[in-house]
């Protein structure tokens, strides 16, 4: 055989072979893409550290779709390491909330966990300082009630419908019986408000609303002398996500799977 001949047929060889590798890797994308679609959505707030890390973490592992919000994606490298997608958004601005809804037009969503907090301590009423007080309310109240109203139709169009609101036990009227923590107390009391008065007007559409309890864990807010990892209270907390339905929306968790009185 000539070598132009030999030639030639070795680049059809090898065009063949390039032309059936395509094939298979684009078949094998359409696969994953496939089972990503399939997949439970879940976006989770305050993603970068902490607690929303570790849930971002867990979901991820366990092959959900993983929206981890962050106020500075670009300083997010640990969540950003993660198979997540990472939106930005800063629960107390309204122009990032309604950014981000935008973003995420038409696209289902099956759990929100308005997780974003933060814990100034306020031991003393004459210690309010207003500025910060309302600062506590502007994150951890209306920053969920304005997340969850901004997502709402993504929520609609998920098959779990179920919202999830990071509360604390400090944020039980109930169990209050040392005080401290001015602002932080009430800022969760009002979210435990918002859960149950949401829980009543979404049954119908057959929403699950819950406010749960994380216990107290080592993150940056928890401090270092916590009694529980992250991943001890994330996997309790996912655990009574999954197990609590319809017929229990407008009910408040501990991570443990006991009910908290309100
Ligand atoms: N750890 C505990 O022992 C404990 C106990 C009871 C309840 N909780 C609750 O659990 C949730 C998570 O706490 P954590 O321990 O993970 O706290 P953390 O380690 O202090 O992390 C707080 C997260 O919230 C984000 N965040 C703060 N302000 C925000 C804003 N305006 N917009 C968007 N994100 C904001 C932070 O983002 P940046 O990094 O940008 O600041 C960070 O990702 C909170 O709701 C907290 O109240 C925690």
């Amino acid at each position: 055989m000539k070598a132009v001949t030999r030639l030639r047929i070795s680049a059809a060889v090898i065009a063949t072979l390039a032309i059936l590798y395509g094939t298979l890797v684009h078949a094998d994308h359409h696969a994953d893409s496939a089972s990503a679609t399939d997949a439970p959505t879940v976006l989770i707030t305050g993603a970068n550290r902490g607690l929303g890390l570790e849930f971002a973490r867990q979901y991820s592992a366990d092959g959900w779709n993983v929206i981890g919000t962050a106020r500075n994606p670009e300083q997010a490298d640990e969540l950003g390491s993660l198979p997540v997608e990472v939106a930005q958004l800063d629960v107390a601005d309204a122009a990032s909330i309604a950014g981000l809804a935008e973003s995420l037009e038409g696209r289902p969503i099956d759990l929100l966990i308005n997780n974003a907090g933060i814990f100034p301590r306020v031991n003393k009423l004459e210690e309010i300082n207003f500025d910060d007080y309302s600062r506590t309310i502007a994150v951890n109240t209306l920053g969920p009630v304005r997340v969850t109203r901004a997502l709402l139709p993504n929520l609609r169009l998920g098959d779990k419908k179920t919202i999830v609101n990071i509360t604390s036990r400090l944020g039980s009227i109930a169990l209050n019986d040392f005080g401290v923590y001015y602002g932080y107390r009430e800022s969760k009391a009002a979210l435990s408000m918002f859960t149950k008065t949401l829980a009543v007007e979404l049954a119908p559409e057959g929403f699950t609303c819950l406010t749960v309890h994380p216990g107290w864990v080592q993150t940056d807010m928890g401090g270092e002398n916590a009694n529980l990892t992250p991943q001890e209270s994330i996997s309790g907390m996912r655990a009574v996500i999954q197990k609590l339905g319809p017929a229990d929306t407008g009910t408040y968790w501990s991570y443990s799977g006991e009910a908290v009185p309100w």
